[in-house]
């Protein structure tokens, strides 16, 4: 049976060449089980008649907030009650533009700021509307409101230009909302805590030590989790990446030092804690006030002091229950040096790194990574994207 079997799902037709492929979409989640209201803006209509809609769907299709005749009120609330899910395929340029700014003109956009559901979008436009940074800001407003977007492909277009900006196949759609409904849950209810990044220890007001990491692997991690029902706190060193899902609190640090009260402050409420940040290892031991300038002094000499182990902090607090995950950079001896971490900060389990690996660790899309748990076991991944990876880590730490 199909997870979508039983679905109530709201789908969203605006005005697009690509509302053609709606019908097909509408017709294939019908035929998976679900019931489906469509919502139409009026432009959509221009598009595609109401009239094959609603015959598919066997509601009548909404589109203004009265009926004409009867001056019957359509409901955007109780629908956005309603629905299990609302997808807008093809959303255009337009309504993306409306949806992100709360520009609620029409029935389609008042359902999806009524909509307590996840809400999936399927852009549809041409090549150099997609492209437009408008357009870029707005997409990325909306995920960052936690709407799924599903990406648009590059081919050819109805202006015969080709490029960016076709919306995904029917079928595509179809088994995104498939996979969603079929999703493990498997973290509902436990809180987690991830590092991610690289800490940043002053030197004076413009300088500091830090490091290459990106982030991307412990925020991946953090969406992984939240995906999967978890309420997370992601203690995050400075990067330029941002958090899509809700359900992930952002706490933004600089040091160690401020990243350690941060986990301090969360660790005790927290199921599991994933220490995926680059912590710098030393700090300056005085933070200069002023600019250190070059004609005044001599060469500077910087005195270190040793940063705290948050991990091994962390390790040391920990009560029975709790999960502590750690992750090894290495370059030699890789597998040893992470089961001597792994032990030494009273880890459950950690998450080999090694610099030898092409296309893993700092900065990358990508990463090879091999776990070690307490119980002496390993398990080898291959090289992947890192929310893959992601959903690996995941895993094991569900399996210990
Ligand atoms: N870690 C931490 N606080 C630190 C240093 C490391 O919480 N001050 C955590 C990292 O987030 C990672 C694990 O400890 O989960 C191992 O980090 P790594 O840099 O590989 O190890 P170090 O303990 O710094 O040891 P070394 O630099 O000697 O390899």
């Amino acid at each position: 049976m199909s997870a979508l079997s039983g679905k109530h799902i709201i789908l969203g037709i605006c005005g697009g060449i690509a509302a053609y492929k709606s019908v097909t979409l509408l017709r294939l989640l019908i035929k998976a089980g679900a019931e489906v209201q469509v919502v139409m803006t009026p432009a959509g209509k221009e598009f595609i008649t109401p009239v094959t809609l609603s015959s598919l769907s066997q509601k009548p299709v909404v589109s203004e907030f009265f009926t004409a005749n009867t001056g019957e009120w359509h409901s955007h609330v109780d629908l956005g009650l309603w629905a299990d899910c609302m997808v807008i395929a093809p959303a255009t340029a337009s309504t993306i533009g409306k949806m992100a700014h709360g520009i609620a003109d029409n029935m389609l956009v008042t359902t999806y700021l009524s909509a307590k559901s996840q809400v999936f979008v399927a852009p549809a436009m041409d090549l150099d509307m997609m492209a437009h940074p408008s357009t870029t800001a707005n997409i990325n407003l909306l995920r960052s409101y936690g709407n799924i977007i599903i990406e648009p492909e590059s081919g050819e277009l109805a202006s015969g230009l080709v490029g960016k900006g076709r919306m995904e196949e029917p079928e595509k759609i179809a088994e995104t909302l498939e996979r969603y409904f079929s999703a493990t849950v498997d973290m509902k209810g436990k809180k987690v805590l991830v590092t991610a990044g690289p800490t940043h220890e002053k030197i004076d007001p413009v300088r500091f030590i830090g490091n290459y990491s990106s982030g991307k692997m412990g925020y991946a991690l953090a969406e992984e989790c939240a995906s999967r029902g978890a309420e997370v706190t992601l203690v995050s060193g400075p990067v330029s990446l941002s958090v899509h899902n809700p359900a992930v609190k952002l706490v933004r640090v600089e040091s160690a030092r401020e990243m350690l009260a941060a986990c301090e402050e969360a660790f005790p409420s927290s199921d599991v804690a994933v220490m995926c940040a680059a912590v710098a290892d030393y700090a300056p031991r005085t933070v200069a006030d002023h600019k250190i300038k070059r004609e005044h002094s001599d060469v500077p000499v910087i005195e270190l002091v040793k940063n705290p182990d948050i991990a091994a902090t962390l390790g040391k607090m920990k009560r029975s229950g709790q999960l502590l995950v750690g992750f090894a950079l290495e370059t030699d001896n890789e597998a040893d040096n992470a089961r001597e971490k792994l032990k030494r900060k009273n880890l459950d389990m950690i998450v080999l790194n090694s610099m030898r690996d092409k296309g893993a660790g700092f900065g990358t899309d990508t990463n090879k990574v091999t776990v070690f748990k307490a119980d002496g076991s390993r398990e080898e991944f291959g090289l992947k994207p890192k929310s893959e990876v992601a959903t690996d880590i995941v895993d094991a730490i569900m399996s210990i």
